[in-house]
Formats: C-alpha cells, sequence, structure tokens
C-alpha cells in the first residue's frame, strides 16, 4: 500500500526507485476504473443497438469517455482535503467518466431508465440539471453508479460518473468550459447573464427540435 509521499509522487509523475513497488497497487486501481469505463459504455452500446432495432433511431449520437488523469486526482484530493492515498482516491467518483451525447432531451430519460432498471447496476446518486439547471445555466443529467468488473480472481463493484447531455447542452458546456478560464473580465455579471440567456436560448431550441421529431413522427406535439 503507498504512503502519503509515495501516492503523491506517482501522481505527480516522479518515480524514483522507492516507489516503484507503490506503482502497481495504483496502476492496478487505475486498471479496474477503465474496465469500468468498458463496461458502462458497453451497456449504453448494447442498448443503443436494441433501441435503434426497435425505433429505427439511435438514441445517443456519441460516448466520450476519459479516465482522470493523476494530476487532477491529485488536485482534486488536496481540493476536497483528502488523505494522499488509495483510499482517499476511492472517495472520489468522478476517476472514470463516461459522457453520453443524446439527439433529444426525452431520450437521455428513457436511456437512464433503460440503463438503471439492469440488476448489476447499483444507482448511487442522481442529479438532474436539465429539470434543476445549475444557476449558471448548466444542463446535462449526471448519474453515479457502481458497476461489477470481473477480474481473474475477483469481481469488483467501481463507481463510474456518466453524464446525459444533448447536442445542444454539450455544445454549450463545451464554450463556457472554454472560456470560465479566461481572467479579469470587465463585468463578469453581464458576461455570466449573457452565457446564462444562451443556455435558455439552447434549450428552447432543443425543446422545439423534440417538438418537430413528434409532428413528423406522430402528426403531433
Ligand atoms: P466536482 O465533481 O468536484 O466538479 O463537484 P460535483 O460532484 O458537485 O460536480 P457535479 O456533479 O455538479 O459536476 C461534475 C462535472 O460536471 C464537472 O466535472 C463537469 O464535467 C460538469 N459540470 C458541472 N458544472 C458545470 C458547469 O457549470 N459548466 C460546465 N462546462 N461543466 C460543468
Ligand atoms: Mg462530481
Amino acid at each position: 500500500m503507498p504512503t502519503k509521499t509515495d501516492l503523491e509522487e506517482i501522481l505527480t509523475g516522479e518515480h524514483p526507485e522507492v516507489v516503484l513497488e507503490s506503482i502497481e497497487p495504483f496502476s492496478r486501481l487505475m486498471m479496474r476504473y477503465k474496465c469500468a469505463i468498458m463496461e458502462v459504455e458497453t451497456k449504453l452500446r448494447v442498448l443503443n443497438a436494441e433501441f435503434s432495432v426497435q425505433y429505427d433511431r439511435n438514441p445517443f449520437e456519441s460516448i466520450k469517455s476519459r479516465l482522470k488523469s493523476p494530476l487532477s486526482i491529485l488536485e482534486k484530493l488536496r481540493r476536497r482535503d483528502l488523505p494522499v492515498t488509495l483510499e482517499g482516491m476511492e472517495q472520489l467518483f468522478d476517476i472514470a467518466g463516461v459522457r453520453v451525447i443524446c439527439s433529444f432531451q426525452e431520450d437521455i430519460y428513457a436511456l437512464v431508465d433503460m440503463l438503471l432498471a439492469q440488476d448489476d447496476i447499483r444507482l448511487i446518486e442522481k442529479k438532474d440539471y436539465i429539470q434543476h439547471p445549475k444557476p449558471n445555466g448548466y444542463r446535462s443529467l449526471h448519474l453515479i453508479v457502481e458497476v461489477p468488473i470481473f477480474l481473474s480472481q475477483e469481481k469488483r463493484y467501481m463507481k463510474v460518473e456518466v453524464q446525459f447531455r444533448t447536442i445542444a447542452m454539450d455544445f454549450w458546456a463545451s464554450l463556457e468550459h472554454k472560456l470560465k478560464y479566461k481572467k479579469d473580465v470587465k463585468d463578469p455579471e453581464l458576461i455570466a447573464a449573457r452565457l446564462r440567456a444562451c443556455a435558455e436560448q439552447s434549450a428552447l431550441l432543443d425543446l422545439e427540435m423534440q417538438k418537430i421529431r413528434h409532428l413528423i413522427e406522430w402528426g403531433q406535439e
């Protein structure tokens, strides 16, 4: 088990001889998170395949997954005042992250219901920023789930953060994320208000596109 300094050295990319034996448990943990991402991706792709045969369209456009980088893990452990140890890392629920980009808002809820209905998935937390957008306008549906991974000697439940967004929500969040890092803006309140207005316009567009889809498919909204 790495000591506090050992894991810090691994996370910062310094690997002196002395910590080499500690890299293995860290790499094993990261490997498990990688496997958990693969499990969640497969579950979603299976649902997509079934749904597309049944309804002749895909409920999601794309999936983007990421494993949190060692430096971001270190930064978050420090920010949360957690010990820089493997136990500390297990308090972070977003080391494994999967982002699902859907065409329509209603597809998000259909996919989430189908995913959570599976008997090997455990729901740890659900944040619906679509029904309850963040004050800055951010919209998405976030789940923390646990999925079992099957290794040669063990079955382990691993936590994965799954974010569901429409293309429009992703468009807004990606640009807002880029803009957030510009410092010393003249009028931050005005900028925040304009960004919020963009999020609201984009949510209206999402709903309008969904209504158009209903009109095309069912002849009514
Ligand atoms: P952290 O995990 O420390 O961020 O806190 P939390 O667990 O309270 O976060 P939450 O579940 O609300 O959001 C986690 C992730 O959602 C972030 O890492 C981003 O990917 C995304 N996110 C949340 N809020 C925003 C936002 O205002 N703008 C953008 N662009 N992304 C956001
Ligand atoms: Mg989080």
